[in-house]
């Protein structure tokens, strides 16, 4: 049971277990009543400006009864507060499962069937596996045009860029990208040199018919993660190296920079980048630039390992969506002359995975 006390700076100490307590200040707490005076019962905005409320405000009592927090603050307001719903906040847990590393070594691929889509569980679990793999299979959509649009708005809208709402994937001659050339294409994220990177990417087959043209996918979190265990040194100039990415045609130029695997300011896993074809690495030390060279072709060859490489072929009618972000994903040449390939691509962002994922949880 959890229990609570006042401290001797007037903050509220709540005992979650004998190793974890939580010193919360007045006016952190008192931002949280939810009554419907101070929130919005339909936004869960708030209907007042909390850089108003009085900075030394304290707390005249309080109680703990059934798990639920009851305050009367100094200012005359009161309110309650549910615990679990307080300590998840605290520990920043998410609704939403975490990212689980993979290796290519699947008993079963996630792979949907588009007619089920329409029954909320399925679509809850697609989008779970989702959130925690980084990728997804569908198969029975309509070998049409458009299809990959259509799929895409189920989440949220369409990313347009300057390759459009959508992108053909398809051999033409003086391509502007060499995806839109019979070549085979290693493991990549597409358009590191955007800001922002474009989230999630959806590719639906419309024909499949030429020799070759397999697909690939690689989690970058998980190759991440053996660097870190397996190269600390190779792992550390990776997370710390700015590469610049830089995308040319006759309209436009666009620039970024980013390491090839960025950690967030705990040292945990954000993201990946790696498009050999556009990378331009920064002037270093030779002796520096040296060791930079040596991590980025581990990187590369980790990436297209029988290990790490999951390798498939989309049918027409089928699509795969995955996290631009982590999951890398490559194809092998195809020869022309042997059938008809046509893909169409397009992109969303994670808002729209995430955000309806964390609603249909809440749902439950
Ligand atoms: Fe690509």
């Amino acid at each position: 049971m959890t229990r609570a006390e006042i401290d001797k700076n007037d903050c509220l100490v709540i005992y979650e277990d004998q190793f974890s307590n939580y010193h919360l200040h007045p006016l952190w707490l008192r931002e949280r009543v939810t009554d419907p005076e101070f929130l919005d019962s339909n936004n869960y905005q708030r209907l007042y400006e909390p850089s108003l409320i009085t900075q030394n405000i304290t707390i005249k009592n309080f109680s703990i009864e059934k798990e639920i927090l009851k305050i009367k603050f100094s200012d005359g307001v009161e309110g309650s507060f549910l615990l679990n719903v307080l300590i998840n906040e605290l520990k920043q847990k998410d609704i939403i499962p975490d990212k689980k590393p993979w290796k290519n070594e699947f008993e079963n691929l996630p792979i949907y069937d588009f007619k089920s889509l329409n029954e909320a569980k399925v679509f809850l679990d697609l989008l779970s596996d989702f959130q925690e793999l980084g990728f997804v299979i569908v198969k029975n959509t309509s070998a049409e045009e458009g299809t990959v649009v259509k799929f895409a708005e189920m989440f949220g809208p369409v990313r347009t860029t300057n390759f459009g709402k959508h992108f053909d994937v398809v051999s033409k001659p003086q391509a502007n990208d060499l995806a839109y050339t019979s070549l085979g294409i290693k493991a990549h994220t597409d358009n590191p040199y955007r800001k922002p990177m474009p989230g999630i990417q959806i590719l639906h087959c419309i024909s499949n018919e030429a020799k070759g043209g397999d697909s690939s996918l690689v989690d970058g979190y998980a190759v991440a993660e053996y660097l870190k265990i397996n190269e600390p040194e190779m792992f550390e100039i990776l997370t710390t190296t700015d590469v610049l990415f830089k995308f040319v045609d006759k309209d436009i130029i666009l620039e970024n920079y980013g390491k090839l695997i960025e950690l967030d300011h705990n040292g945990k896993y954000l993201q990946s980048r790696f498009s050999g074809r556009l990378d331009y690495v920064p002037y270093l030390e030779p002796s520096q630039l040296e060791k930079f060279y040596s991590a980025r072709k581990k990187l590369f060859h980790l990436y297209e390992s029988e290990e790490f490489e999951l390798n498939f072929r989309l049918d027409s009618g089928m699509l795969m969506m995955f996290d631009n972000i982590r999951v890398l994903h490559g194809r092998t040449e195809y020869d022309v002359n042997t059938g008809f390939r046509h893909l169409q691509g397009c992109y969303i962002d994670h808002d729209s995975t995430e955000g309806k994922l964390r609603r249909l949880k809440s749902n439950l």
